[in-house]
This record gives C-alpha cells, sequence and structure tokens, in this order.
C-alpha cells in the first residue's frame, strides 16, 4: 500500500493538468497553467505534510530507493531506479532548460500605420453606410444608455475579450500568440483619438478590412460584420467608452454658451 500513497498523489497532479489544459474552455494560457499547477502541487504538499502518517507513507518508497537496501536482489532493482532518477531526470531539465534557452526564429515588430485613413462609406450587409460624419446612433437615446452598456458588455465577453482581454487592455488569452497584439483599448493612443464611426468600421471589417497603407498588417482582428448586427456593434462601442472611461473623438461642435 505504500508505493499507492505516491502513485495517487501523482495521478492527482497529472489529472489536475489534464482537466486545465485540456477539459477548460476556452483554453487558458499557458502562464495561467503554470500557475494553476503551482496552486494544486502546494495544495498537495500541505495536504502531505498535514498528517505525520500521510508524510511517512509518502516518503517511504522514495527512501527505500535511495538508502541501500540489505536484500542484494532489492538493491540491484534499486540501483537501477536510482540510476533512472538521478540520471534521466536531470537530463530532462537540461534538454527542457535548452529548448527553452535557445534563440529561435521570431517574427521582428513591423513597423506600421496604426490607424489608417477610414474609408469615406462602407457597405455593411450590402447596406450603405457613409463613415465620414456618422454618429453612434443609440447616444441619442440617452434613457436607455444603461441598457446598452449592459448589453454592450454581453456582446463584448462574448466575442471580443479572448483577445482584448477581460481589463480591455489587449491582453486576452490569445494575445500572446498575435502580431500585432490586439488593440489595448486603455491606451490614450487608442479609442480617445477615434471616431465611434472609425470604431465601427473597424469591427465590423476587422484585419482584413485594412486599407493598403496598413500594410503589413497580419492582424487577427476579426470582421464581425456577418457576426454582429448594426446595433451590437454600437452596443459594444458604447460599452468599450464607458468601461475604460474614455470619450470618443467627436466633430468640432459649437461651444456651449454658459
Ligand atoms: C482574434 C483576436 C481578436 C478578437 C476576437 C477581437 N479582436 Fe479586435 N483586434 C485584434 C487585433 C490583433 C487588433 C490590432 C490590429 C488591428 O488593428 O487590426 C485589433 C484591433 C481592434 C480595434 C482597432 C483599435 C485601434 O486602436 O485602431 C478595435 C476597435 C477592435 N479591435 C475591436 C474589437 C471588438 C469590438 C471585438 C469583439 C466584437 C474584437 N475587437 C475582437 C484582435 C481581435
Amino acid at each position: 500500500m505504500k508505493t499507492d500513497k505516491l502513485s495517487q498523489i501523482f495521478l492527482l497532479v497529472v489529472a489536475a493538468f489534464l482537466v486545465l489544459k485540456y477539459v477548460i474552455h476556452p483554453r487558458i494560457p499557458s502562464s495561467l497553467l503554470y500557475f494553476y499547477m503551482m496552486i494544486v502541487i502546494f495544495a498537495v504538499f500541505i495536504y502531505i505534510i498535514s498528517d505525520t502518517k500521510l508524510l511517512q507513507d509518502f516518503l517511504n518508497p522514495i527512501k527505500s530507493i535511495i538508502i541501500k537496501n540489505e536484500d542484494p536482489l532489492i538493491e540491484e532493482r534499486n540501483k537501477e531506479a536510482r540510476m533512472l532518477i538521478f540520471g534521466l531526470l536531470p537530463l530532462a531539465v537540461a534538454v527542457f532548460t535548452y529548448i527553452n534557452l535557445s534563440v529561435g526564429t521570431k517574427q521582428p515588430a513591423e513597423l506600421r500605420s496604426i490607424h489608417p485613413e477610414p474609408p469615406l462609406q462602407i457597405l455593411f450587409r450590402e447596406k450603405p453606410l457613409r463613415i465620414l460624419g456618422l454618429k453612434n446612433p443609440l447616444r441619442a437615446d440617452k434613457k436607455n444608455l444603461n441598457k446598452y452598456i449592459e448589453e454592450g458588455a454581453v456582446v463584448y465577453f462574448e466575442n471580443c475579450f479572448f483577445c482584448h482581454g477581460d481589463n480591455l487592455d489587449g491582453n486576452g488569452h490569445f494575445a500572446e500568440a498575435l502580431n500585432p497584439r490586439p488593440a489595448d483599448f486603455t491606451d490614450p493612443g487608442s479609442i480617445s483619438q477615434l471616431q465611434e464611426s472609425y470604431l465601427f468600421w473597424r469591427i465590423s471589417k476587422g484585419g482584413q478590412g485594412l486599407p493598403a497603407e496598413g500594410t503589413p498588417w497580419n492582424s487577427a482582428m476579426p470582421s464581425w460584420e456577418n457576426v454582429l448586427t448594426e446595433e451590437d456593434i454600437w452596443k459594444v462601442i458604447i460599452y468599450i467608452y464607458e468601461s475604460t472611461g474614455m470619450e470618443p473623438r467627436r466633430w468640432e461642435e459649437k461651444p456651449l454658451n454658459r
């Protein structure tokens, strides 16, 4: 029964790893996976040392391999186990470290025009929309603004947060894999420099819809035209501005009389 405790604990850790890696959807990033695994191992460790008997059950099989056994037959087997543990394990760590430290071929950062000129007009599901001067129609309905913000949040968390992140800072689950990275909406150089119509264009047409001066783009920003309705897009735009506390850029307006 002694070896059982050790293998049980080993299986538990492996099971936790498999669940975290393959069962949970959407897939969690590897840094988070390591973090969770550290918590699991730490918890298992605390569990083991909380009970002397358990600790002994856990340590005995390890001890019996390391400490010389009187029985020459068992000692012969232990020798092999020792070789495996003290030879192969460090070798595996060395190989792993080498693979991680060796310099690969990484894409260089690309210089690009971050906010190219938007087209004057786009076709949204075949309906012509004039981007120039276009205002967010939902803003006129001030009474329902809070409702739009809430509905925009739902659109955001169903579609955008995987890349743009739950803090809207561009650090979503997929961000590490993308070059250019997802836009950071909390950056002062991002949405506060842009009109809402600009966002409407970018969200509906995505990376594919970027004009030639935006190249080379390789942008992973999807085109949402056929996924979201016009209203959904205006809602998510309101949500993005509201939750970052940013103001959209507006057309120059007559100063208010005070
Ligand atoms: C697959 C990842 C991914 C998803 C999902 C995604 N985006 Fe993006 N998004 C990007 C990337 C990458 C960029 C930066 C490159 C670019 O501008 O095309 C970007 C750029 C943008 C920009 C341009 C910001 C600027 O400063 O010019 C807006 C606006 C935007 N995304 C909104 C959204 C909204 C709203 C959603 C959800 C409906 C969404 N994105 C979903 C990857 C994604």
